[in-house]
This record gives structure tokens, C-alpha cells and sequence, in this order.
């Protein structure tokens, strides 16, 4: 949520920081601006949109030997949160003096006292945003110490950051910190880069260093010392990105989700990859950190996540309690520190999330830590704040995801926790020839996978049928209730349909009044348990004009000829059908979204990593 880059080094310092925003648009996307040293004085440029509109003015209003020479600045593209997406409120902000400027991420939740006091003392500020109280702060706290004023001005701050600054007085230098918010520097040769995500750096270097909380950074073209709030020095290990730019590039694809749904079979091996034991029949996840004693030993998993990363919790939950009989249940994340969760030291915590950052999912592990449950998580982004903070877990290797609407994060989730449930499963339950068949299963994923994409043009021709309803709704039973529920919050992430996903028992307890001539109803009609009464429910909405398009498994002609339309979706295991039966519904989601004209990576309102409460 809102994206930073600093840069400082070599010339052309606005190619990059321009081409570093471009990059985490993903974060935010409603305005975009940047501020750079020229002659050791700040010069800004701001627009209300997207990062181009921002990279046509720059190149408009900036003589092109300047923009050349420039060598440092820092830049931001926002998703408004104080104020609304205008240029005056599109970061980076100035301090009174106009010799410092700031760019932003997170909240700074006193902002209203700390601007109440600076007015008082006669500063005058221009936007509704919480940082441009805080560019004031810092400018207020300078008595010639650049870093000392950063410092002075974020011991008084309550909230979260992630933050650049640049001062016209002290010009060889950024200033970067962290709280909450995400910060991750690259170290180049002769240039170094500050920004939220390494998609940023990736085209400059693979050295990196993430910011903790509370770290504070001086950053200069040589490198860059950290130190903390009280600045006591701190040592932070480089790290290897081990990807490299191409990762985040569309690849010859229209859309980062068309790719991003394409690369779900290389995503899914490289998940998979060396976490399967057919010795043993179970799963190798080394970073779980538990003894077979304590996975013997616990009462139940709580699964923990928000958006697509909750329903992938959901589709774990049927697999912990059907593969390791042990209860299993799935919270909200933003909700589960405002009741009281009862948790205790043989409760297993697993909190899901792509980005490692959503707030609602930190907030929750902070809560889960609180009660001395054992936590853990299942991540997508190496080093981010949810891995760091809960030390131990899973990552899902599944590459950088770029387009908003998540797609092989949650096959790769899935995934994850089928392999989690599968080795809790062989301590408590499973037999070492029934953990060799259902590895066998999980292998089988990418080629499965495969089987659904060869239908890529088929989905798209059935796609015409449904893209100009307002409404739709999704069906399913058993673990293809979950599905149903991401197939529905797809299509409206990026179709801006309005869907729903109900359990197919559901439907005629409400739902079923809205049904009219010609409403789709997509149902998930594999072969899963409870699959004959899903029939059933699919009869009651024909009977009342529902047009229905089917994902029924392959070869059961008998179901595809009671659909209007249908997808196959291979012969599997139930649990590790969920994963075609979604590609099947992604793919069906672009098409339609596509067919409507839609912004498809960067849907209205939404954000990729929502970083707010
Ligand atoms: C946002 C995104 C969703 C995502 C959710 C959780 O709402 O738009 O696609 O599922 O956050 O994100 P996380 O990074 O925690 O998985």
C-alpha cells in the first residue's frame, strides 16, 4: 500500500526512480510524484493518476539536461488513505522551509496533535495527509543535524512508516526508517536504492538489505549505515534476491495475472520441490520448526489471513481436519484481536499472507504471540514483516506477484498447507502407504494444472456467454466451498461484476430469491464429496432460469450434459482438485474481465498489500 523509492548515485537519477514506481504501482495507483536534487535545491513534480501520467509531465516540464544530471531523489505512488487521490495530496511533501522532502508509507496515527502543535508555532500546511505533518516535524526538529532531526521527529510519532527524506542542506545523503511498513535497500556499484519492494532494485542489483522496525538508515551512493531510533549503530546481513528483473516483467503476456495465472505449474513445482518424503509418506518443512512430539502434541490449528490468503485457510481447514483429524479452524485476521481468542501453548497459529505485510494479519500474529500459541507463517516474500516477526514458517517460493488479483499465491498456499496437513496427518493419522498416495497427489499439481490452461481459449469462448451480467453466483460443497468463494471475489475484483460464493446448501435459504432468467450460476460439480447434492442445487436454479456453467471432472459426461456450459477439471484427490478447480475460475475471471474492458492488474480501489488496518 503506496509505494517509495530513493535513489542516489549515478546520473539520470528520475529514469530510475520513475522506472522504480512503475514496479510497485502494484501498492498504489491513484497518484504519483517525485522530488530531486538539482543544484542542491528540491525540485517536485506531482500528478493525480497513475505513475505514467506523473513520467509524461516530468519529461514535459524538466529540460533534459537537467533530468540527465540529476543523480538523487525520492519518489512515491499512493493509494490514498488521508485526503483524496488529488495532486496536492500525491507525496512527497516539503517541510516549511521547502529544503526537505518526504515520501511516505503507513499512517502516522497522532497526526492530528502534531499538527495542531506546528500550527500553533505557525506552520501552514497545503494537503489533508498525515505526512506532510510529518515533513514539517522533521523540518521543525533540524538544527543542522539532518539524520538527529529524522530521529528527534520519529520518537515523537505514533503510527507506522516507511519513509525517504532528502535534505537540500546535507545533498550526498537520503535518510530512510522503518516502522511497520516495509523498507529493503539495494546495494549497487556506486548507487544505492531504497524502496518497498525489491521489484524496485531488481534491475540494479540482487544485494539487499531489509530494514527492521525502528531501523534508521543513512544512505548514500557508497552505501549505507543503519543505526537505530537512538542511534546506536545496528548490523544488517545483505541478502541474495535470487530472481532476477524478468520475474517482473509481463513476458509477452497482456496482463501480469494472464502470466501470473500461467506460471501457476513452474510456481506449484517450485513449492513443492523437495518437500515431499515418499520414504516416509510425508512432508519435509524444515522451516516449520517442530519435533513430531509437538505436532503430536497439539489441540488444533488456527488459520489466520484476510482476502484470497483466508479462503486458501479455508481450503486448509477441510485438509487438516480430513488428512490429521485434528481441528482446525480459520479466522479473520482483522477481527481476531478485537474478540477474545482462546489459544494456548498446543494451538498451532498459521497466518497466511502473500505479501508478509498485510496489517490485519500482523496485527493478529502480534495477538496470537500475546498468547503463547505456537506461531507460524505461510508466506510468499522472503523477509517480510509477517515471516521475520513470527520466525518460523513456510515460504511459497512462488516468484514475485505482481497483478493485484492474487492467483499462484493461493494455489501455492494451497499447496503449502496440503503439504503441512499431510505431515501433521503421518503423526497422527495416516498410515506411510497413505502419505506415499497423497504425495503422489501433490506431485501430480503442476501437470494437473497443465490439464486446465490447454483450456485456455475454450474458457475464454465461454466467457462471452457471462460477461455482460451484472450478477453471478458460485456453488460448491466440501473443499469447493472455498473455491466458490475465491471464484466469486475474483470475478469482482476485476470484472467489477457483482458475484457471490455460497455453500451450494446455502443458496435456498436466501439467495436463491435473486436467481432470474438468465442470473449465471457457476457451480463446482467435481467429483467431491456431496457432489449428488450439489446436483441437486443445480436442478433448483435451473428451475428458475439460472444459467449455469459447471466445473465438472473430466469424463463425467453425465454431469457436463446437465450444464449450460462447462470446464473439466482433472481426476484428483478432492483436496488437491481445489487447485485446478480455482486456475479454472481465474481463468475465467480474466476472460470476462477482459471481454468488459477492464483495468485487469490494477483493478479500481484495491491495493496489492493492504497495509492499513
Ligand atoms: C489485498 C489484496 C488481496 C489479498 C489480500 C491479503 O486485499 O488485494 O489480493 O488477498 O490483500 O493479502 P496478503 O498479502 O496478506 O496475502
Amino acid at each position: 500500500m503506496c509505494g517509495i523509492v530513493g535513489y542516489i548515485g549515478k546520473a539520470d537519477a528520475p529514469t530510475v526512480l520513475l522506472n522504480g514506481l512503475r514496479r510497485l504501482e502494484y501498492r498504489g495507483y491513484d497518484s504519483a510524484g517525485i522530488a530531486v536534487l538539482d543544484d542542491d535545491r528540491i525540485v517536485i513534480s506531482r500528478a493525480a493518476g497513475k505513475v505514467a501520467v506523473l513520467s509524461d509531465r516530468v519529461r514535459a516540464e524538466w529540460p533534459a539536461e537537467r533530468f540527465a544530471r540529476v543523480t538523487t531523489g525520492v519518489a512515491h505512488t499512493r493509494w490514498a488513505t488521508h485526503g483524496p487521490p488529488t495532486e496536492v495530496n500525491a507525496h512527497p511533501h516539503l517541510d516549511r522551509s521547502g529544503d526537505i522532502a518526504l515520501v511516505h508509507n503507513g499512517i502516522i496515527e497522532n497526526y492530528r496533535s502534531l499538527r495542531s502543535r506546528l500550527e500553533s508555532n505557525g506552520h501552514r500546511f497545503h494537503s489533508e495527509t498525515d505526512t506532510e505533518v510529518l515533513a514539517h516535524l522533521i523540518g521543525e526538529c533540524d538544527r543542522g543535524d539532518f539524520f538527529q532531526a529524522v530521529c528527534d521527529a520519529l520518537h515523537q510519532v505514533v503510527g507506522t512508516f516507511g519513509i525517504a527524506v532528502l535534505s537540500a542542506r546535507e545533498p550526498e545523503k537520503i535518510i530512510t526508517a522503518r516502522r511497520g511498513s516495509p523498507i529493503v535497500i539495494g546495494i549497487g556499484a556506486g548507487e544505492t536504492i531504497i524502496a518497498s519492494d525489491a521489484a524496485a532494485i531488481l534491475a540494479h542489483t540482487q544485494r539487499v538489505i531489509y530494514l527492521d522496525d525502528d531501523d534508521i538508515a543513512i544512505v548514500t551512493a557508497e552505501g549505507v549505515e543503519i543505526r537505530d531510533l537512538h542511534n546506536i549503530p545496528v548490523t544488517r546481513e545483505i541478502t541474495e534476491l535470487g530472481y532476477d528483473a524478468a520475474a517482473a516483467e509481463k513476458g509477452g503476456h497482456e496482463h501480469f495475472m494472464l502470466k501470473e495465472i500461467h506460471e501457476q505449474p513452474d510456481a506449484l513445482a517450485n513449492a513443492i520441490r523437495g518437500r515431499l518424503d515418499f520414504n516416509l509418506g510425508s512432508a519435509v518443512l524444515a522451516g516449520m520448526g517442530t519435533s513430531a512430539r509437538e505436532l503430536a502434541d497439539l489441540q488444533r490449528v488456527v488459520l489466520l489471513g484476510c482476502g484470497t490468503s483466508m479462503h486458501a485457510g479455508l481450503v486448509g481447514e477441510y485438509a487438516f481436519e480430513d488428512l490429521a483429524d485434528i481441528h482446525a479452524e480459520v479466522q479473520q485476521a482483522a477481527e481476531f484481536r478485537y474478540r477474545n481468542p482462546i489459544l494456548g501453548s498446543r494451538d498451532l497459529v498459521i497466518a497466511i499472507s502473500q505479501s508478509g505485510e498485510t496489517a490485519d494479519t500482523l496485527a493478529a500474529v502480534r495477538e496470537a504471540n500475546q498468547k503463547g500459541a505456537f506461531v507460524m507463517s505461510l508466506c510468499n516474500v522472503v523477509g517480510s514483516t509477517i515471516a521475520r516477526e513470527t520466525g518460523r514458517g513456510v515460504y511459497l517460493h512462488a516468484g514475485p506477484e505482481i497483478s493485484v488479483a492474487s492467483t499462484k499465491a493461493f494455489t501455492c498456499q494451497v499447496a503449502v498447507l496440503l503439504m503441512m496437513a499431510l505431515k501433521l496427518g503421518r503423526g497422527r493419522r495416516f498410515s506411510r502407504e497413505e502419505g506415499i498416495r497423497f504425495a503422489r497427489e501433490i506431485e501430480q499439481l503442476p501437470a494437473l494444472v497443465g490439464k486446465v490452461l490447454r483450456q485456455n481459449a475454450r474458457i475464454a469462448e465461454i466467457a462471452w456467454e457471462y460477461a455482460f451480467n451484472e450478477h453471478a453466483f458460485f456453488i460448491g460443497r466440501g473443499p469447493m466451498y472455498p473455491v466458490a468463494l475465491e471464484g466469486a471475489l475474483k470475478l469482482k475484483e476485476i470484472s467489477y461484476i457483482h458475484a457471490e460464493g455460497y455453500h451450494a446448501a446455502e443458496l435456498k435459504h436466501g439467495p436463491i430469491a435473486l436467481l432470474q432468467q438468465g442470473t449465471p450460476v457457476i457451480a463446482i460439480a467435481c467429483d467431491v464429496p456431496g457432489k449428488d447434492k450439489t446436483l441437486g442445487n443445480i436442478e433448483e436454479c435451473c428451475a428458475r432460469g439460472a444459467k449455469v456453467l459447471g466445473l465438472v471432472t473430466e469424463r463425467d459426461h453425465e454431469t457436463a450434459e446437465r450444464m449450460h456450459d462447462f470446464i473439466t477439471i482433472p481426476r484428483c484427490h478432492p483436496l488437491v482438485a481445489t487447485i485446478p478447480a480455482v486456475v479454472a475460475l481465474q481463468l475465467f475471471s480474466y476472460h470476462v474481465a477482459r471481454l468488459r474492458g477492464c483495468e485487469i492488474d490494477q483493478p479500481r480501489n484495491l491495493a496489492k498489500s493492504v497495509t492499513v488496518e
